[in-house]
Protein backbone atom coordinates (compact mmCIF):
# COMPACT_ATOMS: atom_id res chain seq x y z
CA UNK A 1 0.00 0.00 0.00
CA UNK A 2 1.12 3.32 -1.26
CA UNK A 3 1.38 5.78 2.06
CA UNK A 4 -1.67 8.18 1.94
CA UNK A 5 -0.54 11.94 2.80
CA UNK A 6 -2.95 13.49 4.98
CA UNK A 7 -3.58 17.04 6.12
CA UNK A 8 -6.48 17.44 8.87
CA UNK A 9 -8.36 19.94 10.80
CA UNK A 10 -10.92 19.95 13.37
CA UNK A 11 -12.80 23.39 13.85
CA UNK A 12 -11.24 26.79 15.69
CA UNK A 13 -12.57 26.80 18.81
CA UNK A 14 -13.33 31.04 19.56
CA UNK A 15 -11.07 32.08 22.17
CA UNK A 16 -13.53 33.53 23.71
CA UNK A 17 -14.18 30.83 26.67
CA UNK A 18 -13.59 27.99 28.30
CA UNK A 19 -13.60 23.92 26.83
CA UNK A 20 -17.10 21.99 27.17
CA UNK A 21 -17.56 18.52 26.71
CA UNK A 22 -19.58 19.66 23.59
CA UNK A 23 -16.71 20.28 21.77
CA UNK A 24 -14.79 17.73 23.19
CA UNK A 25 -17.07 15.49 20.95
CA UNK A 26 -15.15 16.52 17.76
CA UNK A 27 -11.67 16.93 19.18
CA UNK A 28 -12.12 13.48 19.89
CA UNK A 29 -13.33 12.21 17.23
CA UNK A 30 -10.38 13.84 14.97
CA UNK A 31 -7.71 13.01 17.43
CA UNK A 32 -8.92 9.34 16.91
CA UNK A 33 -8.56 9.20 13.03
CA UNK A 34 -5.36 11.22 13.22
CA UNK A 35 -3.63 8.41 15.28
CA UNK A 36 -5.43 5.60 13.50
CA UNK A 37 -3.60 7.19 10.57
CA UNK A 38 -0.47 7.80 11.97
CA UNK A 39 -0.18 4.21 13.30
CA UNK A 40 -1.08 2.09 10.15
CA UNK A 41 1.81 4.31 8.80
CA UNK A 42 0.08 7.24 6.25
CA UNK A 43 1.75 10.43 6.76
CA UNK A 44 -0.55 12.72 8.23
CA UNK A 45 -0.55 16.13 10.74
CA UNK A 46 -3.16 17.77 12.38
CA UNK A 47 -3.34 21.44 12.77
CA UNK A 48 -6.10 23.38 14.57
CA UNK A 49 -5.86 26.94 16.41
CA UNK A 50 -7.43 29.62 18.25
CA UNK A 51 -10.26 31.40 16.76
CA UNK A 52 -9.75 35.10 17.68
CA UNK A 53 -11.79 37.68 15.71
CA UNK A 54 -14.89 38.92 16.00
CA UNK A 55 -17.77 41.36 18.05
CA UNK A 56 -18.04 39.23 21.00
CA UNK A 57 -14.13 38.90 21.73
CA UNK A 58 -13.89 42.57 21.76
CA UNK A 59 -16.32 43.13 23.84
CA UNK A 60 -15.65 40.63 26.42
CA UNK A 61 -12.08 42.23 26.20
CA UNK A 62 -13.18 45.86 27.60
CA UNK A 63 -15.47 44.34 29.84
CA UNK A 64 -12.91 42.27 31.81
CA UNK A 65 -10.24 45.35 31.21
CA UNK A 66 -7.66 43.44 28.94
CA UNK A 67 -6.95 43.53 25.46
CA UNK A 68 -8.28 41.31 22.76
CA UNK A 69 -4.74 40.32 22.33
CA UNK A 70 -4.34 40.02 26.08
CA UNK A 71 -7.78 37.92 25.95
CA UNK A 72 -7.02 35.42 23.29
CA UNK A 73 -3.59 34.32 24.79
CA UNK A 74 -5.20 33.27 27.98
CA UNK A 75 -7.86 31.36 26.28
CA UNK A 76 -5.87 29.78 23.79
CA UNK A 77 -3.13 28.93 26.78
CA UNK A 78 -5.67 27.44 28.51
CA UNK A 79 -7.57 25.52 25.79
CA UNK A 80 -4.12 24.19 24.49
CA UNK A 81 -3.82 22.93 28.08
CA UNK A 82 -7.35 21.03 28.01
CA UNK A 83 -6.77 19.97 24.89
CA UNK A 84 -3.00 17.91 26.35
CA UNK A 85 -5.47 16.89 29.30
CA UNK A 86 -7.61 14.79 26.73
CA UNK A 87 -4.76 13.50 25.26
CA UNK A 88 -5.69 15.60 21.83
CA UNK A 89 -2.16 15.80 19.71
CA UNK A 90 -2.31 18.39 17.56
CA UNK A 91 1.05 19.02 15.44
CA UNK A 92 0.30 22.51 15.85
CA UNK A 93 -1.89 25.27 17.54
CA UNK A 94 -1.68 28.27 16.29
CA UNK A 95 -3.91 31.71 15.90
CA UNK A 96 -6.15 32.95 13.16
CA UNK A 97 -4.59 36.84 14.31
CA UNK A 98 -1.22 35.79 13.17
CA UNK A 99 0.39 37.51 10.97
CA UNK A 100 0.89 34.85 8.53
CA UNK A 101 -3.06 34.42 8.58
CA UNK A 102 -3.20 38.60 7.77
CA UNK A 103 -1.35 38.02 4.63
CA UNK A 104 -3.09 35.19 3.39
CA UNK A 105 -6.45 36.30 4.44
CA UNK A 106 -5.60 39.49 2.29
CA UNK A 107 -4.34 37.27 -0.75
CA UNK A 108 -7.37 35.16 -0.31
CA UNK A 109 -9.46 39.01 -1.17
CA UNK A 110 -7.92 39.80 -3.63
CA UNK A 111 -7.95 36.84 -5.40
CA UNK A 112 -11.79 37.36 -5.17
CA UNK A 113 -11.54 40.47 -6.13
CA UNK A 114 -9.65 40.00 -9.20
CA UNK A 115 -12.20 37.55 -10.06
CA UNK A 116 -14.91 39.87 -10.26
CA UNK A 117 -16.15 37.92 -7.05
CA UNK A 118 -16.39 41.29 -4.65
CA UNK A 119 -19.14 43.33 -4.83
CA UNK A 120 -19.36 46.98 -3.08
CA UNK A 121 -22.84 48.24 -1.94
CA UNK A 122 -24.25 50.35 0.94
CA UNK A 123 -26.28 48.65 3.42
CA UNK A 124 -28.14 50.42 6.30
CA UNK A 125 -27.59 48.81 9.37
CA UNK A 126 -28.80 49.17 13.41
CA UNK A 127 -25.95 52.01 15.10
CA UNK A 128 -26.10 52.42 18.77
CA UNK A 129 -24.59 56.11 18.72
CA UNK A 130 -23.64 55.06 22.90
CA UNK A 131 -21.97 52.53 22.04
CA UNK A 132 -20.27 54.14 19.00
CA UNK A 133 -20.70 50.46 16.83
CA UNK A 134 -23.35 48.64 14.55
CA UNK A 135 -24.67 46.28 16.59
CA UNK A 136 -24.41 42.21 15.36
CA UNK A 137 -27.90 40.31 15.31
CA UNK A 138 -26.68 38.71 18.90
CA UNK A 139 -26.14 42.42 20.29
CA UNK A 140 -29.74 43.54 19.44
CA UNK A 141 -32.54 42.70 21.45
CA UNK A 142 -36.55 43.25 20.92
CA UNK A 143 -40.06 42.26 20.30
CA UNK A 144 -40.24 39.63 17.93
CA UNK A 145 -42.54 41.31 14.72
CA UNK A 146 -44.00 38.07 14.33
CA UNK A 147 -45.16 37.02 17.60
CA UNK A 148 -44.56 39.93 19.77
CA UNK A 149 -43.03 38.09 22.31
CA UNK A 150 -40.41 40.32 23.92
CA UNK A 151 -36.66 40.32 24.11
CA UNK A 152 -35.94 38.33 21.44
CA UNK A 153 -32.44 38.29 19.68
CA UNK A 154 -32.09 40.22 16.00
CA UNK A 155 -31.64 37.42 14.30
CA UNK A 156 -34.48 35.16 15.23
CA UNK A 157 -37.29 34.48 17.33
CA UNK A 158 -36.60 31.80 19.99
CA UNK A 159 -40.47 31.62 20.99
CA UNK A 160 -41.76 31.26 17.53
CA UNK A 161 -38.65 30.31 15.54
CA UNK A 162 -39.40 33.12 13.19
CA UNK A 163 -35.99 34.30 11.36
CA UNK A 164 -36.07 38.36 10.38
CA UNK A 165 -33.67 41.31 9.90
CA UNK A 166 -32.48 42.76 13.01
CA UNK A 167 -34.33 46.16 12.12
CA UNK A 168 -37.42 44.61 11.97
CA UNK A 169 -37.25 44.29 15.82
CA UNK A 170 -39.82 46.08 17.54
CA UNK A 171 -38.55 48.58 20.23
CA UNK A 172 -34.91 47.19 19.44
CA UNK A 173 -32.39 48.06 22.50
CA UNK A 174 -28.37 47.44 22.62
CA UNK A 175 -27.46 44.35 24.31
CA UNK A 176 -24.85 46.39 25.49
CA UNK A 177 -25.65 49.50 26.76
CA UNK A 178 -29.77 49.30 26.03
CA UNK A 179 -29.68 52.27 24.12
CA UNK A 180 -31.98 52.26 21.64
CA UNK A 181 -30.22 52.06 17.82
CA UNK A 182 -30.77 54.10 15.23
CA UNK A 183 -30.29 52.89 10.74
CA UNK A 184 -27.70 53.96 9.66
CA UNK A 185 -25.92 53.19 6.06
CA UNK A 186 -22.75 51.92 6.02
CA UNK A 187 -20.32 50.82 2.70
CA UNK A 188 -20.09 46.36 3.11
CA UNK A 189 -17.93 44.16 0.85
CA UNK A 190 -19.39 40.84 -0.75
CA UNK A 191 -18.21 37.99 -1.54
CA UNK A 192 -20.61 36.91 -4.59
CA UNK A 193 -21.16 33.19 -3.87
CA UNK A 194 -23.51 32.60 -7.30
CA UNK A 195 -20.40 33.23 -9.10
CA UNK A 196 -18.49 29.76 -7.75
CA UNK A 197 -22.05 27.79 -7.48
CA UNK A 198 -20.85 25.13 -10.24
CA UNK A 199 -17.57 25.01 -9.00
CA UNK A 200 -19.30 24.25 -5.26
CA UNK A 201 -22.17 22.16 -6.77
CA UNK A 202 -19.40 19.67 -8.87
CA UNK A 203 -17.19 19.30 -5.26
CA UNK A 204 -20.24 18.51 -3.48
CA UNK A 205 -21.37 16.14 -6.00
CA UNK A 206 -18.15 14.34 -5.58
CA UNK A 207 -18.85 12.69 -2.52
CA UNK A 208 -16.76 14.86 0.03
CA UNK A 209 -19.79 15.34 2.03
CA UNK A 210 -22.13 12.29 2.98
CA UNK A 211 -25.72 12.08 1.33
CA UNK A 212 -27.69 13.69 3.57
CA UNK A 213 -25.78 16.58 4.06
CA UNK A 214 -25.80 17.09 0.19
CA UNK A 215 -29.51 17.08 0.04
CA UNK A 216 -29.25 19.53 2.95
CA UNK A 217 -26.81 21.85 1.08
CA UNK A 218 -29.50 21.81 -2.18
CA UNK A 219 -32.04 22.93 -0.69
CA UNK A 220 -29.53 26.51 -0.23
CA UNK A 221 -28.50 26.16 -4.05
CA UNK A 222 -32.40 25.64 -5.33
CA UNK A 223 -32.97 29.17 -2.46
CA UNK A 224 -30.61 30.49 -4.64
CA UNK A 225 -27.11 31.79 -3.27
CA UNK A 226 -27.13 34.73 -2.26
CA UNK A 227 -24.20 37.44 -1.86
CA UNK A 228 -22.22 36.85 1.49
CA UNK A 229 -21.42 40.81 3.68
CA UNK A 230 -17.64 39.92 4.85
CA UNK A 231 -16.80 43.52 5.73
CA UNK A 232 -17.30 44.53 9.40
CA UNK A 233 -17.44 48.56 10.23
CA UNK A 234 -14.89 49.94 12.78
CA UNK A 235 -14.88 49.58 16.06
CA UNK A 236 -13.79 45.87 15.21
CA UNK A 237 -10.92 42.94 16.11
CA UNK A 238 -9.66 41.65 13.03
CA UNK A 239 -7.87 42.33 10.10
CA UNK A 240 -8.22 45.65 8.20
CA UNK A 241 -9.56 45.11 4.65
CA UNK A 242 -7.03 46.13 2.54
CA UNK A 243 -7.53 49.32 0.13
CA UNK A 244 -10.11 50.42 2.95
CA UNK A 245 -9.82 52.47 6.22
CA UNK A 246 -12.00 51.34 8.71
CA UNK A 247 -13.40 48.19 7.43
CA UNK A 248 -12.60 44.82 8.60
CA UNK A 249 -12.69 41.02 7.24
CA UNK A 250 -16.02 39.78 9.06
CA UNK A 251 -14.41 36.47 11.39
CA UNK A 252 -15.50 33.93 9.01
CA UNK A 253 -13.62 35.14 6.39
CA UNK A 254 -10.27 35.05 7.85
CA UNK A 255 -10.68 31.71 10.38
CA UNK A 256 -10.69 29.09 7.38
CA UNK A 257 -7.83 30.83 6.03
CA UNK A 258 -6.23 29.89 9.54
CA UNK A 259 -6.24 26.23 8.66
CA UNK A 260 -3.62 27.48 5.71
CA UNK A 261 -1.95 29.64 7.59
CA UNK A 262 -1.54 27.16 10.90
CA UNK A 263 -0.03 24.89 8.20
CA UNK A 264 2.10 27.75 7.68
CA UNK A 265 3.11 28.73 11.00
CA UNK A 266 3.89 24.99 11.82
CA UNK A 267 5.69 23.85 8.80
CA UNK A 268 7.65 26.80 8.17
CA UNK A 269 7.60 25.59 4.85
CA UNK A 270 5.85 27.55 1.84
CA UNK A 271 6.48 24.89 -0.58
CA UNK A 272 5.31 22.04 1.46
CA UNK A 273 2.04 24.12 2.55
CA UNK A 274 1.27 25.26 -1.35
CA UNK A 275 1.87 21.22 -1.50
CA UNK A 276 -0.61 20.56 0.49
CA UNK A 277 -3.34 23.34 -0.02
CA UNK A 278 -2.79 23.52 -3.62
CA UNK A 279 -1.98 20.36 -5.51
CA UNK A 280 -3.44 16.79 -5.64
CA UNK A 281 -0.72 14.65 -3.61
CA UNK A 282 -2.40 15.59 -1.08
CA UNK A 283 -5.58 14.66 0.97
CA UNK A 284 -7.37 17.52 3.38
CA UNK A 285 -9.79 16.27 5.97
CA UNK A 286 -11.99 18.72 7.61
CA UNK A 287 -14.07 18.07 11.00
CA UNK A 288 -16.84 20.26 12.09
CA UNK A 289 -19.84 20.44 14.14
CA UNK A 290 -23.36 20.67 12.07
CA UNK A 291 -23.78 24.22 12.61
CA UNK A 292 -20.90 25.61 10.95
CA UNK A 293 -21.94 23.28 7.94
CA UNK A 294 -22.61 26.54 5.93
CA UNK A 295 -19.25 27.88 6.49
CA UNK A 296 -17.73 24.85 5.38
CA UNK A 297 -19.30 23.99 2.60
CA UNK A 298 -20.14 26.76 0.82
CA UNK A 299 -18.20 29.72 1.98
CA UNK A 300 -14.70 28.08 2.50
CA UNK A 301 -15.28 25.99 -0.94
CA UNK A 302 -16.14 29.52 -2.92
CA UNK A 303 -13.05 31.39 -1.27
CA UNK A 304 -10.73 28.17 -2.02
CA UNK A 305 -11.59 28.27 -5.71
CA UNK A 306 -11.72 31.74 -5.60
CA UNK A 307 -8.23 32.33 -4.93
CA UNK A 308 -6.96 28.68 -7.13
CA UNK A 309 -6.74 26.40 -4.00
CA UNK A 310 -7.61 22.59 -3.92
CA UNK A 311 -11.29 21.57 -3.07
CA UNK A 312 -10.88 19.92 0.23
CA UNK A 313 -11.14 16.15 0.32
CA UNK A 314 -13.71 15.90 3.17
CA UNK A 315 -15.79 17.57 5.35
CA UNK A 316 -16.51 15.81 8.17
CA UNK A 317 -19.37 16.41 10.12
CA UNK A 318 -20.79 15.04 13.32
CA UNK A 319 -23.88 16.42 15.90
CA UNK A 320 -24.25 18.04 18.93
CA UNK A 321 -23.76 16.69 22.66
CA UNK A 322 -26.70 16.26 24.63
CA UNK A 323 -26.83 15.44 28.36
CA UNK A 324 -28.80 12.90 29.85
CA UNK A 325 -30.97 13.40 26.31
CA UNK A 326 -31.32 17.40 27.08
CA UNK A 327 -29.57 20.59 25.14
CA UNK A 328 -26.16 21.25 27.69
CA UNK A 329 -27.92 23.37 30.05
CA UNK A 330 -26.05 26.32 32.55
CA UNK A 331 -28.90 25.58 35.22
CA UNK A 332 -29.36 21.70 34.89
CA UNK A 333 -25.71 21.65 35.66
CA UNK A 334 -24.59 20.02 32.71
CA UNK A 335 -22.78 22.51 30.91
CA UNK A 336 -19.74 20.92 31.95
CA UNK A 337 -16.04 22.14 31.14
CA UNK A 338 -13.73 19.78 30.00
CA UNK A 339 -11.55 21.36 33.58
CA UNK A 340 -14.54 20.39 35.62
CA UNK A 341 -14.37 16.96 34.06
CA UNK A 342 -10.65 16.30 34.38
CA UNK A 343 -11.01 16.95 38.69
CA UNK A 344 -13.02 14.21 39.04
CA UNK A 345 -13.04 11.62 35.96
CA UNK A 346 -10.31 10.03 33.76
CA UNK A 347 -10.26 11.93 30.58
CA UNK A 348 -10.11 8.21 28.43
CA UNK A 349 -13.46 7.51 29.77
CA UNK A 350 -15.41 10.15 28.01
CA UNK A 351 -12.73 9.26 24.95
CA UNK A 352 -14.22 5.84 24.73
CA UNK A 353 -17.56 6.92 25.19
CA UNK A 354 -18.07 9.20 22.82
CA UNK A 355 -16.42 6.62 20.71
CA UNK A 356 -18.34 4.01 21.37
CA UNK A 357 -21.77 6.08 20.52
CA UNK A 358 -20.03 7.92 17.20
CA UNK A 359 -20.68 6.96 14.09
CA UNK A 360 -20.62 8.93 10.11
CA UNK A 361 -23.96 10.19 10.76
CA UNK A 362 -24.59 13.52 11.57
CA UNK A 363 -27.17 12.70 14.21
CA UNK A 364 -26.42 14.14 17.82
CA UNK A 365 -24.67 11.89 20.48
CA UNK A 366 -26.02 11.48 24.15
CA UNK A 367 -24.00 11.40 27.31
CA UNK A 368 -26.17 9.58 30.00
CA UNK A 369 -24.72 9.33 32.64
CA UNK A 370 -25.76 6.28 34.44
CA UNK A 371 -25.18 4.71 31.03
CA UNK A 372 -21.55 6.08 30.91
CA UNK A 373 -20.71 4.49 34.19
CA UNK A 374 -21.96 1.12 33.29
CA UNK A 375 -20.86 1.19 29.47
CA UNK A 376 -17.04 2.22 30.98
CA UNK A 377 -16.96 -0.27 33.96
CA UNK A 378 -18.64 -2.98 31.80
CA UNK A 379 -15.96 -2.37 28.35
CA UNK A 380 -12.81 -0.57 29.28
CA UNK A 381 -12.46 -2.32 33.15
CA UNK A 382 -14.50 -5.52 32.70
CA UNK A 383 -13.82 -6.70 29.23
CA UNK A 384 -10.23 -5.00 28.04
CA UNK A 385 -8.56 -4.23 31.36
CA UNK A 386 -9.34 -7.43 32.87
CA UNK A 387 -7.34 -9.60 30.16
CA UNK A 388 -4.47 -8.25 31.19
CA UNK A 389 -4.82 -8.29 35.01
CA UNK A 390 -6.78 -11.44 35.25
CA UNK A 391 -2.99 -12.86 33.76
CA UNK A 392 -0.18 -10.24 34.88
CA UNK A 393 0.22 -11.45 38.57
CA UNK A 394 0.23 -15.40 37.53
CA UNK A 395 2.93 -14.41 34.74
CA UNK A 396 4.51 -12.75 37.58
CA UNK A 397 4.51 -14.71 40.41
CA UNK A 398 4.31 -18.17 39.21
CA UNK A 399 5.60 -18.37 35.55
CA UNK A 400 9.18 -15.85 36.03
CA UNK A 401 7.79 -12.82 34.34
CA UNK A 402 8.47 -14.73 31.38
CA UNK A 403 5.76 -15.82 28.27
CA UNK A 404 6.42 -18.83 26.53
CA UNK A 405 4.80 -20.29 23.79
CA UNK A 406 1.10 -20.65 22.72
CA UNK A 407 -0.30 -24.09 22.24
CA UNK A 408 -2.46 -24.86 19.09
CA UNK A 409 -5.78 -23.94 20.37
CA UNK A 410 -4.24 -20.60 21.52
CA UNK A 411 -2.74 -20.24 18.35
CA UNK A 412 -6.19 -20.03 16.53
CA UNK A 413 -7.38 -17.95 18.76
CA UNK A 414 -4.96 -15.32 18.10
CA UNK A 415 -5.42 -15.69 14.65
CA UNK A 416 -9.36 -15.16 14.61
CA UNK A 417 -8.15 -12.11 16.58
CA UNK A 418 -5.97 -10.91 13.93
CA UNK A 419 -8.58 -12.17 10.90
CA UNK A 420 -10.56 -8.78 11.82
CA UNK A 421 -7.20 -6.54 11.62
CA UNK A 422 -8.69 -5.67 8.16
CA UNK A 423 -12.45 -4.45 9.50
CA UNK A 424 -10.79 -2.79 12.23
CA UNK A 425 -9.68 -0.42 9.61
CA UNK A 426 -11.78 0.21 7.31
CA UNK A 427 -14.28 0.70 10.28
CA UNK A 428 -11.81 3.28 11.78
CA UNK A 429 -11.68 4.85 8.10
CA UNK A 430 -14.71 5.36 7.35
CA UNK A 431 -15.56 6.80 11.03
CA UNK A 432 -18.29 3.76 12.16
CA UNK A 433 -15.92 4.24 15.64
CA UNK A 434 -19.36 2.85 17.49
CA UNK A 435 -19.40 -0.50 15.05
CA UNK A 436 -15.64 -0.93 15.43
CA UNK A 437 -15.43 -0.64 18.90
CA UNK A 438 -18.77 -3.11 19.29
CA UNK A 439 -16.33 -5.32 16.65
CA UNK A 440 -13.06 -4.96 18.93
CA UNK A 441 -15.34 -5.38 22.70
CA UNK A 442 -16.43 -8.45 21.19
CA UNK A 443 -12.87 -9.75 20.08
CA UNK A 444 -12.10 -9.34 24.19
CA UNK A 445 -15.49 -11.23 24.85
CA UNK A 446 -13.82 -13.88 23.09
CA UNK A 447 -10.41 -13.56 25.07
CA UNK A 448 -12.34 -13.67 28.21
CA UNK A 449 -14.29 -16.63 27.33
CA UNK A 450 -10.97 -18.75 26.65
CA UNK A 451 -9.79 -17.70 30.11
CA UNK A 452 -12.54 -18.66 31.74
CA UNK A 453 -12.47 -21.80 30.18
CA UNK A 454 -8.97 -22.41 30.34
CA UNK A 455 -8.76 -21.53 34.61
CA UNK A 456 -4.88 -20.89 34.15
CA UNK A 457 -4.81 -19.29 38.08
CA UNK A 458 -5.63 -23.35 38.82
CA UNK A 459 -4.06 -25.14 36.21
CA UNK A 460 -0.92 -23.62 37.22
CA UNK A 461 -0.93 -25.19 40.18
CA UNK A 462 -0.99 -28.86 38.21
CA UNK A 463 0.61 -27.77 34.99
CA UNK A 464 3.03 -24.42 35.38
CA UNK A 465 3.93 -25.15 31.53
CA UNK A 466 0.37 -25.37 30.18
CA UNK A 467 -0.50 -22.61 32.39
CA UNK A 468 2.16 -20.34 30.99
CA UNK A 469 1.21 -21.05 27.58
CA UNK A 470 -2.20 -19.88 28.22
CA UNK A 471 -1.12 -16.90 29.76
CA UNK A 472 1.21 -16.32 26.87
CA UNK A 473 -1.73 -16.51 24.37
CA UNK A 474 -4.18 -14.28 26.87
CA UNK A 475 -1.28 -11.62 27.06
CA UNK A 476 -0.74 -11.74 23.44
CA UNK A 477 -4.54 -11.30 22.68
CA UNK A 478 -4.00 -8.76 25.14
CA UNK A 479 -1.69 -6.83 23.21
CA UNK A 480 -3.98 -7.06 19.78
CA UNK A 481 -6.34 -5.38 21.27
CA UNK A 482 -4.44 -3.04 22.86
CA UNK A 483 -3.37 -2.18 19.53
CA UNK A 484 -6.63 -1.79 17.98
CA UNK A 485 -7.54 0.56 20.89
CA UNK A 486 -4.32 2.35 21.04
CA UNK A 487 -6.36 5.51 19.11
CA UNK A 488 -8.93 5.62 21.65
CA UNK A 489 -7.00 5.07 24.45
CA UNK A 490 -3.72 6.29 24.06
CA UNK A 491 -2.26 6.58 27.59
CA UNK A 492 -3.77 3.24 29.11
CA UNK A 493 -2.60 1.26 25.65
CA UNK A 494 0.92 3.13 26.75
CA UNK A 495 1.54 1.81 30.01
CA UNK A 496 -0.04 -1.87 28.71
CA UNK A 497 3.19 -1.62 26.15
CA UNK A 498 5.45 -0.60 28.98
CA UNK A 499 3.89 -3.20 31.05
CA UNK A 500 4.51 -5.95 27.79
CA UNK A 501 8.48 -4.57 27.65
CA UNK A 502 7.66 -2.78 24.77
CA UNK A 503 8.93 0.34 23.09
CA UNK A 504 5.32 1.14 21.79
CA UNK A 505 2.34 -0.67 19.96
CA UNK A 506 2.56 -1.00 16.25
CA UNK A 507 -0.08 -1.80 13.58
CA UNK A 508 3.02 -3.41 11.69
CA UNK A 509 3.75 -5.74 14.65
CA UNK A 510 0.06 -7.02 15.02
CA UNK A 511 1.06 -10.65 14.21
CA UNK A 512 4.19 -10.84 15.90
CA UNK A 513 4.01 -12.93 19.06
CA UNK A 514 5.39 -12.42 22.40
CA UNK A 515 7.10 -15.43 22.37
CA UNK A 516 9.83 -16.86 24.97
CA UNK A 517 9.64 -12.48 26.34
CA UNK A 518 10.21 -11.16 29.69
CA UNK A 519 7.19 -8.63 30.81
CA UNK A 520 7.13 -6.17 33.29
CA UNK A 521 5.41 -6.24 36.97
CA UNK A 522 1.75 -5.13 36.34
CA UNK A 523 0.60 -2.01 37.39
CA UNK A 524 -2.86 -0.87 37.69
CA UNK A 525 -4.19 0.67 34.75
CA UNK A 526 -7.53 2.58 35.69
CA UNK A 527 -9.62 2.60 38.50
CA UNK A 528 -13.30 1.55 38.22
CA UNK A 529 -15.82 4.65 37.69
CA UNK A 530 -18.27 5.36 40.59
CA UNK A 531 -21.67 7.07 39.52
CA UNK A 532 -20.89 9.56 42.92
CA UNK A 533 -17.36 10.68 40.43
CA UNK A 534 -19.55 11.14 37.56
CA UNK A 535 -22.12 13.21 39.64
CA UNK A 536 -19.46 15.53 40.78
CA UNK A 537 -19.17 16.72 37.30
CA UNK A 538 -22.43 18.42 37.41
CA UNK A 539 -22.41 21.18 39.43
CA UNK A 540 -25.77 23.79 39.62
N1 LIG B 1 -14.83 29.38 15.67
C1 LIG B 1 -15.81 28.60 14.99
C2 LIG B 1 -15.16 27.62 14.04
C3 LIG B 1 -14.27 28.24 13.02
S1 LIG B 1 -13.58 27.04 11.96
C4 LIG B 1 -12.80 27.90 10.77
C5 LIG B 1 -16.63 27.82 16.02
N2 LIG B 1 -16.09 27.70 17.24
S2 LIG B 1 -16.81 26.97 18.48
O1 LIG B 1 -15.89 27.09 19.57
O2 LIG B 1 -18.11 27.52 18.67
O3 LIG B 1 -17.01 25.49 18.09
C6 LIG B 1 -15.93 24.67 17.72
C7 LIG B 1 -16.43 23.30 17.25
O4 LIG B 1 -17.06 22.65 18.36
C8 LIG B 1 -17.50 23.41 16.15
O5 LIG B 1 -17.26 22.46 15.13
C9 LIG B 1 -18.79 23.09 16.86
O6 LIG B 1 -19.73 22.45 16.04
C10 LIG B 1 -18.31 22.15 17.96
N3 LIG B 1 -19.21 22.15 19.09
C11 LIG B 1 -19.53 23.20 19.91
N4 LIG B 1 -20.48 22.79 20.79
C12 LIG B 1 -20.79 21.49 20.58
C13 LIG B 1 -21.65 20.56 21.17
N5 LIG B 1 -22.43 20.87 22.18
N6 LIG B 1 -21.65 19.30 20.67
C14 LIG B 1 -20.83 18.91 19.65
N7 LIG B 1 -20.01 19.78 19.05
C15 LIG B 1 -19.99 21.09 19.47
O7 LIG B 1 -17.69 27.35 15.67
ZN1 LIG C 1 -41.80 35.24 17.65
Amino acid sequence: MTERKLLVTSALPYANGSIHIGHLVEYVQTDVWVRFQKMIGNRCHYVCASDTHGTPIMINAKKQGVTPEELVERFRAEHQEDFKNFHIDFDYYGSTNSESNRVLSESFYEAAKRKGGIAIRDVAQLYSEVDGMFLPDRFVKGTCPTCKEVDQYGDSCEKCGATYNPQDLISPKSVVSGDTPILKESVHHFFTLSKFESVIKAWLDAGVVREEVRKKLGEWFEEGLKDWDISRDDPYFGFKIPGTDNKYFYVWLDAPVGYISSTLDWSKDATLTDEIWKGDDWEVHHFIGKDILYFHCLFWPAMLAAAEYAMPTKVNIHGFLTVNGEKMSKSRGTFIMAKTYLEHVDPEFLRYYYISKLSSHIEDIDLNLEDFVFKVNSDVLGKFINIGSRLASIVYKKCDSTLTRSDTEGVALLDELLAEAENVKVLYEALEYSKCMKLIMGLADKVNKYIDATTPWALVKEDKEAAASVCTTGLNAFRIIATYLSPVLPRITHDIAIFLSLESLKWTDLGTHLNEHVIQKYAHLAKRLELEDVQKVIQV
